[in-house]
């Protein structure tokens, strides 16, 4: 090992103390909750993650607890986490080894890789942490420390960027501790070496850091492309039938697959979102007849990764000869609504009752 890997390594490991950042996952060596919390903090921060876990941990205490549980319980306790393929994921692979492993769970890399949700980071930072195996873990907070402390320019996400940062990254490994080890890089860019606001006075490896030395802490690390957003446009019918509403499930391959909603209508977006729609117009483009508009929110927002949404909510009354077809919506009671499972932008409509333009 050269010798700047070795002081980097040495640093790292002198400077971690599991006590001083306290996660309920820490210590833990049963693999299937490791597992649990590497899913729930994949695009989750810590603080977030951290209630998620105790709670899923309560609920289905094994892989046969979760693999049994009824899928729309499941969405509905991970309601609010967002990224809904990770729930749906971890369904299909606690069932997996809930029946075809007999609830054994894989213990080689290889096996923990090919688990339905788990990519590289998550196979590394389980075999590590459950079966002590030496695999380094690389995501975001891995690429800004290597960067700045070795001074990497290279872009993060090209094919031999990642292949750079991945050989450097299993090269710093501790093969004797890679749990310990990834724990502590883990630790390290979420409370010194920060996207912003990054500790470098008190940081222990700042004498031989080459970022803080040319003063390029901040353009560390590159990546060549920007992200492109896309915006999408939604109105929401709520369809109230005395004391019902309609809501469907999303079943579509979109965003938000398997979670709840009312009807809706779409609108290309070209600009701003659309002032309140005339019900005339959503009436001809739904199909529906007879709505009576009583209320219309004030636009909401929701970023993901990859789209910007824009939602208008509208409180709409029919008549008790109202009805849709199955696929369309189904009657339930507006006091159950709390039942199902939402969209994040949904859920913020329906806590605050506030944001009304009429
Ligand atoms: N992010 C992903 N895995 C983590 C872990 N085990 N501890 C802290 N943050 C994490």
């Amino acid at each position: 090992m050269p010798e700047n890997h070795r002081l980097f390594t040495k640093t790292l490991l002198d400077w971690y103390d599991p006590k001083a950042r306290p996660l309920p996952w820490k210590g833990e060596d049963n693999p299937y909750f490791i597992w649990l919390s590497e899913i729930i903090l994949q695009q989750t921060r810590v603080e977030q993650g951290r209630d998620y876990y105790i709670k899923f941990k309560e609920h289905y205490p094994t892989v046969h607890d979760l693999a049994d549980a009824p899928e729309d319980e499941l969405m509905k306790h991970w309601e609010g986490l967002g990224y809904y393929s990770r729930a749906r994921n971890l369904h299909t692979a606690a069932k997996h080894i809930s029946k075809e492993l007999n609830g054994e769970f894989p213990d080689t890399y290889k096996d923990i890789l090919a688990l339905k949700g788990v990519g590289p980071y998550t196979a590394a930072a389980i075999s590590s942490f459950a079966f002590n195996l030496p695999h380094a873990v690389v995501d975001g907070n891995v690429y800004r420390v290597l960067a700045r402390y070795f001074g990497i320019d290279e872009p993060t996400d090209t094919t031999s960027g990642k292949k750079r940062f991945a050989q450097l990254a299993d090269d710093l490994l501790n093969p004797k501790k890679p749990g310990i080890y990834n724990q502590a890089i883990m630790d390290f860019g979420a409370t010194v070496c920060k996207p912003k606001a990054a500790l470098c006075n008190t940081c222990p490896l700042r004498e031989s850091c080459y970022a803080i030395a040319n003063e390029n802490v901040y353009d560390l690390p590159v990546k060549s492309k920007k992200l492109k957003k896309k915006t999408r446009h939604f109105h929401y019918l709520f369809l109230n039938k005395n004391e019902k509403v309609f809501i469907r499930k999303r079943v579509t391959n979109d965003i938000w697959r398997n979670l709840y909603e009312t009807p809706l209508l779409e609108t290309t977006p070209d600009g701003k979102l659309p002032e309140v729609l005339d019900i005339a117009f959503i009436e001809s483009k739904t199909g529906y007849s007879g709505l009576r508009l009583v209320r219309c929110s004030k636009p909401f927002k929701q970023e993901l990764t990859h789209r910007t949404i824009w939602a208008r909510f509208y409180e709409v009354e029919v008549s008790d000869h109202f009805f849709l077809p199955e696929n369309e919506g189904k009657e339930i009671e507006r006091s159950e609504i709390r039942n199902f499972a939402f969209p994040k932008i949904i859920d913020c409509y329906l806590n605050d009752n506030s944001l009304y333009l009429f």
